[in-house]
């Protein structure tokens, strides 16, 4: 078959990562007869370099051509890039924010597991960590405190700035469905993340995934306030199958979740629409201090590449494959700096990617 695949590569790690990303894929190509053809886009520092600001139409509009878009990473180091001298719809995260928006993408879907073989990674307890977690942040992508009304105002020399946090209804339950959903493929388990002892939103939020909880009875439900969730993904990772939870908490939870996997950059996305469309990106940011240097894990953005072909394109088997070969490469004791201890054999991203090739 062929594929039309959009792919931005962005700032920072991201073009040496999405080239790894690349090569994968073409060697699955190779070997189970796909063609994947490439549309590069830009999005991000340098868009707004290129074009002057961080989207272009043209770029939405390829994007909503393709059949699934894979993406690196964008944006620079917020204190030194003069991209964030600009105002702040005109720096890169506006771009993401907008493309996520453009193409319904309400749905993100961060799995953080722990590899058996990264263990010693993993910045908690051994007894936690023996007893190993694999769970799935089902993040609401598109609504609530991101994309609520906000500003800047200031009233006899007092300056004030706000930001609101709305949900309808339909947000929370299609996000809530896809949760669920995913569930019924796993362990059955969704815990619902909110914050119901202080926020309205919070409390539709909770009364909407009950109402959809009663479509699913073989899946057990349970409420978690954020500020306790937090704490659980240190004390008890493993009780975790499938959190779900708003914009804001989401962010805040994944990157919790991804560190206590011993790395970001092992941690693959996917953030889908209401069809199989999809955009496909690691969970890590651009890490502008290690750019260039042949240092970033690749891992994760070849993770999203094989939830790109998992959720997007129906190809299990070659996803499988990925995933496998991954699990080999660490097997056999090759490591990135992020992720390196005693006794493994240190490697670039460039030699990562091959290495996961040769397994493939
Ligand atoms: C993420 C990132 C983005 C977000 C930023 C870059 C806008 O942190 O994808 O988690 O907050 O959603
Ligand atoms: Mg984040």
């Amino acid at each position: 078959m062929n594929y039309n695949l959009a792919v931005i590569k962005g700032d920072g790690i991201g073009p040496e990562v999405v080239s790894v990303a690349m090569d994968v894929l073409d060697k699955i190509g190779e070997k189970y007869g796909h063609t994947f053809h490439y549309d590069q886009i830009l999005m991000g520092g340098c868009s707004i370099d290129a074009c002057g600001v961080p989207l272009t139409d043209e770029a939405v509009s390829a994007a909503k051509k393709s059949d699934a878009v894979l993406l690196g990473s964008i944006g620079g180091n917020t204190s030194t890039s003069p991209w964030y001298q600009l105002p702040p719809d005109k720096r890169p995260e506006a771009g993401l924010l907008k493309i996520r928006k453009e193409l319904g993408l309400f749905a993100n879907l961060r799995p953080a597991l722990l590899y058996p073989e990264l263990k010693s990674a993993c910045p908690l307890k051994e007894e936690i960590a023996d007893r190993g977690f694999d769970m799935m942040i089902m993040r609401e992508l598109t609504g609530g405190l991101y994309f609520g009304e906000r500003g800047t105002s200031e009233e006899n020399g007092m300056r004030c700035a706000y930001d609101t946090l709305t949900y309808t209804e339909e947000e929370i339950r299609r996000i809530a469905i896809r949760g669920f959903d995913i569930a019924m493929k796993r362990r059955k388990k969704v815990t619902s993340v909110d914050k119901a002892n202080v926020l309205d939103s919070s409390r539709l939020w909770r009364a909407v995934v009950n109402e959809v909880a009663e479509n699913y009875p073989e899946v057990t439900v349970e409420h978690m306030l954020v500020d306790n969730c937090a704490m659980q993904l240190v004390k008890d990772p493993a009780q975790f199958d499938v959190i779900l939870t708003e914009n804001m908490f989401g962010d805040i939870l994944s990157d919790e979740a991804s560190m206590v996997t011993g790395s970001i950059g092992m941690l693959a996305s996917a953030s889908l629409n209401e069809t199989k469309f999809g955009m496909y990106e690691p969970s890590g940011g651009s890490a502008p201090d290690i750019a260039g240097q042949d240092k970033a894990n690749p891992i994760a953005t070849v993770l999203s590449a094989a939830m790109l072909l998992r959720f997007s394109l129906d190809l299990d088997v070659e996803a499988d494959a990925i995933e496998k070969a991954i699990k080999q490469v660490l097997a056999d004791g090759y490591r990135t700096c992020d992720i390196m201890s005693e006794g493994n054999t240190l490697v670039g991203t460039k030699e990562m990617g091959q290495l996961i090739m040769e397994r493939i």
